[in-house]
């Protein structure tokens, strides 16, 4: 079989790492109790792990994906007729397949943004419908961390916009399918970027930097988490073989492999961004604080180029692309990708 490209489509198309495939293989091993419950030692050393990283005061139930978590979580927190304040570009509004809409009843009310991030005054608007019984209640304000623009919070703002929602009576929830990233690109610890701004529950994810699946629902305070369990259940996210997703995070919270595969990821999306800076005819479109890459790429050289490397169209009409690095992106992908670009460019030279 000849080499097979990598992608750039997501950080999500590359596979498990090869320290939690071990740990996967080593919990294969025997019986083990199910449903994380408190014989189950995977389970109870994961949760253990996240307390190191964030404080002991915190709530942790594992589930299988992003979607899941940012669903359950925020729904659990909400009553029927109050709403989640995002940009309208959140995964959570746009991505979810209106999944809060279905399984949590929820109301979203967007924000347009440049670049992925919302700020307290953007949030002021919805504030004027607190009281109004004739509108929906805002009630949790909702930001990625990495952004759906590859753009990331620095503490500083998270905690803004924590003390803004505190002030108004609401909660700050953070879709973290990326938090590792972040956090790396930022020289932060978790506690730094998410305990100590004063969030209040966090989608954490693993999936998308290095894990086969699974995400975990952190509640901050724990008063917020009961009876979280039963909505779990309810959601239909309760893995009974609860051992597979705890093993994973386990691992992935020691020796700071969370750390090693995120700045991998990070420092890959930095050498493709300087080497598309060579290119006149490209566009880089946001700063790039993470492991993605957006860039305006002629319009005639993307479907060209999508025949060596996939990557997602981020926005038709400008032509703008996102290209992902992942846990196990190379410098010498990145060099290759660069070549066929660069091939392309100079073969469509009359055409751009
Ligand atoms: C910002 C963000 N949040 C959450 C998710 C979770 O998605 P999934 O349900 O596919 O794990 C994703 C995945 O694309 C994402 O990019």
């Amino acid at each position: 079989m000849g080499k097979v490209n990598k992608s750039f489509a997501s950080d999500n198309w590359s596979g498990v790492c090869p320290e939690i495939m071990e740990a996967l293989i080593q919990a294969n091993i025997g019986h083990v109790e199910s449903y994380g419950e408190a014989n189950d030692f995977y389970t109870q050393r994961a949760i253990a792990r996240f307390r190191e990283h964030f404080g002991k005061d915190i709530s942790v139930f594992f589930v299988y994906n992003g979607t899941a978590a940012n669903v359950l979580g925020t729904s659990h927190l909400l009553r029927s007729y109050q709403a989640v304040v995002s940009a309208e570009s959140a995964h959570l509004n746009e991505d979810e397949c209106a999944a809060p809409e279905k399984f949590g009843g929820t109301k979203i009310l967007g924000i347009k943004t440049e670049n992925g991030k919302i700020l307290p005054q953007q949030v002021t608007p919805f504030l004027h419908s607190i009281g109004f019984q004739h509108h929906a209640q805002p009630r949790i304000i909702s930001i990625s961390e990495v952004t759906e623009k590859g753009t990331i919070y620095t503490p500083d703002k998270i905690r803004e916009l924590a003390t803004f929602a505190h002030s108004n009576d609401m909660l700050l929830h953070v879709d973290g399918a990326r938090i590792s990233n972040a956090a790396v690109s930022l020289g932060v610890t978790f506690r730094e970027l998410i305990t100590d701004t004063g969030v209040d529950i966090l989608s954490f994810g693993g999936t998308k930097n290095g894990l086969m699946f699974g995400e975990a629902v952190v509640f901050l305070k724990k008063d917020l988490a009961r009876d979280f369990q039963y909505l779990r259940k309810q959601g239909l996210q309760l893995h009974s073989k609860m051992r597979f997703i705890s093993a994973q995070f386990e691992r992935y919270l020691t020796d700071d492999l969370w750390k090693k595969n995120a700045e991998n990821a990070n420092r890959m999306a930095k050498l493709l961004e300087s080497n598309l800076k060579r290119f006149s005819q490209i566009k880089i479109t946001q700063p790039v604080e993470a492991n993605g890459v957006f860039a305006i790429i002629p319009p005639q050289i993307i479907p060209l180029l999508q025949k060596h490397y996939f990557f997602h169209i981020w926005d038709e009409a400008s032509s703008e692309v996102r290209l992902m690095c992942s846990w196990d992106t190379s410098e010498e992908d990145i060099r290759d990708f660069s070549k066929v670009l660069q091939n392309l460019l100079s073969e469509n030279l009359r055409s751009l």
